[in-house]
This record gives structure tokens, C-alpha cells and sequence, in this order.
């Protein structure tokens, strides 16, 4: 199946990015979202993109503002009706996907396809409340959404041979690398990232070394392009504590989410988006 029209649920950070890789490929796509603010914010962050792309040389002003127009955002699902493919990006809570998917399942075509970015919930799970269970995967962008290039495809139990088809063209087509990936808690790239978090958030309560000492240490020796606090920061640490708990139902405590970041979680220190994680913006 060729995708015409795409939808992505869910305007935060991941979605407003999807929909920047989406349209940047010359596909439609609608941005849905229950709160206005999170539009606004997401129209102006799919602006600068462009505005940057077109600064750096890589993209003539027109063209910029063709691709751009291609995003059409919405807080009601009436524009729903004619997506192939609705990616969903609503937070990282089982009963709230559940409750968006099954809205999806009403007001899509028969035909779509509805992918969710989780980062690690089950997609036999969320499959189970659709009529359409192989025509659920998950579809999972890594952050920056426009800067890199993984695509996990994920298949659930029923998840048809077609959908994942689709799914891998449709991430070439926009210019992504797509992985088929057998489901599990976190897939592959999170359990593996998780883990790491898991071990790096233990050592930093233990020794009392500085986030930024270790995020340091970490970039200085080559490991990764940012450190891990940096890093959770840009993510959401919300996202980072639910998928920790996640995992750690699923595989025990060596990814159990320290008493830190729980505390940053319940005090708002969300990270980026809130100007306050383990670092202050
Ligand atoms: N943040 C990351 O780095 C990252 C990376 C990969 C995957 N993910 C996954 O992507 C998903 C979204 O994460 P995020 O960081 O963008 O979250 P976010 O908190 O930044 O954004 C979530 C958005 O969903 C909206 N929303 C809530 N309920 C909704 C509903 N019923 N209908 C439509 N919109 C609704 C919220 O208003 C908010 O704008 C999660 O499943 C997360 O695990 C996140």
C-alpha cells in the first residue's frame, strides 16, 4: 500500500519533528493534538526547522514553504478521514494510547494502518483494542526525530506481513532506515539505552560526581555524541521514568528508575521542555 496522507497524534517533542520528516518528504500529513499550546508550539518548531534548512542553503525558500504547508494542524479528528497511516505520539502511558487508538480505529479508513512511536509498550496490547490488530505495528523514531536515521518497525502478534511492507517503505520514503524488530519490552535500541541509564543514574547517586563531570567524561572518551544527563534532558525525563518502569516490570530491577530522577518526575523537572531537568535551561 503507497502512503498518500499521513497523520501523526501527538504534537510534543517527537511528533512535531515526525511531522517535519513527513512533509519535509513531500507527503501531507495532519498534526493532532488535545491542546492548542502544544500546536502553536509545534507549528513554530516545524517553522524553525525549515528556516534552517533554507539558511544552511539545503532547501530554496519556495520549496521550504510548499513542504511546509503540507502540515495541516488540528485539535478535532474530522480531517482524519482520508489517512492512510496515523502514527501516534500521545505520552507514554498504556491507557491513554489504548483510549487513541480505539478513537483511531473509529474514524480511520479500514484500510489505514496505525502505528504508535512508543518506546516500549506493548504493540499486541495496544493492537487488542482495534478491529484491525494486523494493521497495528510500532513504528519508532529515535530523538531527534529529524536527525536520525533508525526506524524501528516493530510487529505484534497479529501484525500483518503487508503492514510491516508498507511501514519499511514508507520509512524509506522518507528518507529513514528502517529495522524489523520482533516485540519485546524496549525493542532493541531502549532495552540496550535503558540499561546504560539505569547503571549510569546508580553510579552517579553512589559517587556524588557531578552530571556535568560525567556527561563530560562520557563525550571526551568518544562514547556518545552527548552525555547521559544531557541526553535524558532533550528526551523528557517523564518519558525516560515510564519507560524505565516499563522495563523494569518486564526484566526486574537492573532497570529500575532511581530515587533521583523519580523526585526531578514529581516536582516538574521534565528536562528541556519544562527549562529544568538535571540541568537548568
Ligand atoms: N522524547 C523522546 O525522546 C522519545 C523518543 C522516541 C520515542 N518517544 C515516544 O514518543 C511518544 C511521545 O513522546 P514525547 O516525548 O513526544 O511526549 P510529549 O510529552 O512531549 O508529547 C506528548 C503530546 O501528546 C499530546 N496528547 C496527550 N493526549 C493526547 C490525545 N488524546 N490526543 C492527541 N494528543 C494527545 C500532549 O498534549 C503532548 O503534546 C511516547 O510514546 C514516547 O515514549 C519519545
Amino acid at each position: 500500500m503507497y502512503i498518500k496522507r499521513a497523520a501523526v497524534i501527538g504534537s510534543g517533542t517527537m511528533g512535531a519533528d515526525i511531522a517535519y520528516v513527513i512533509a519535509s518528504a513531500g507527503i501531507p500529513v495532519i498534526v493532532k493534538d488535545v491542546q492548542p499550546e502544544a500546536l502553536n508550539k509545534a507549528s513554530e518548531h516545524v517553522a524553525d526547522l525549515f528556516q534552517g534548512r533554507v539558511a544552511r542553503g539545503r532547501m530554496t525558500p519556495d520549496d521550504a514553504r510548499q513542504r511546509q504547508q503540507l502540515i495541516r494542524f488540528a485539535t478535532t479528528d474530522d480531517a482524519l478521514e482520508d489517512v492512510s497511516l496515523a502514527i501516534e505520539a500521545v505520552s507514554e502511558k498504556m491507557a491513554l494510547k489504548k483510549q487513541v487508538f480505539q478513537e483511531l480505529d473509529r474514524v480511520l479508513p479500514p484500510l489505514a494502518i496505525i502505528a504508535s512511536n512508543t518506546s516500549a509498550l506493548s504493540i499486541t496490547e495496544l493492537a487488542s483494542v482495534t478491529g484491525r490488530p494486523d494493521r497495528v505495528a510500532g513504528f519508532h523514531f529515535f530523538f531527534p526525530a529529524h536527525m536520525m536515521k533508525l526506524i524501528e518497525v516493530i510487529s505484534g502478534r497479529e501484525t500483518s506481513r503487508e503492514t510491516v511492507s508498507t511501514l519499511r517503505q514508507f520509512a524509506e520514503e522518507i528518507r529513514k532506515i528502517p529495522v524489523s524488530v520482533k516485540e519485546c519490552p524496549g525493542f532493541v535500541v531502549n532495552r540496550i539505552l535503558m540499561a546504560s541509564m539505569a547503571e549510569v543514574l546508580r553510579f552517579q547517586y553512589e559517587t556524588g560526581i557531578s552530571y556535568q563531570e560525567i556527561d563530560q567524561a562520557i563525550t571526551k572518551a568518544g562514547l556518545a555524541p552527548m552525555g547521559p544527563f544531557v541526553l535524558g534532558d532533550a528526551l523528557g525525563l517523564d518519558v525516560a521514568l515510564e519507560v524505565a518502569r516499563t522495563l523494569t516490570e518486564a526484566y526486574g530491577n537492573r532497570f529500575k528508575p532511581g530515587r533521583q530522577l523519580e523526585e526531578l518526575v514529581e516536582q516538574g523537572h521534565l528536562g528541556l521542555k519544562a527549562k529544568k531537568g538535571f540541568y537548568s535551561y
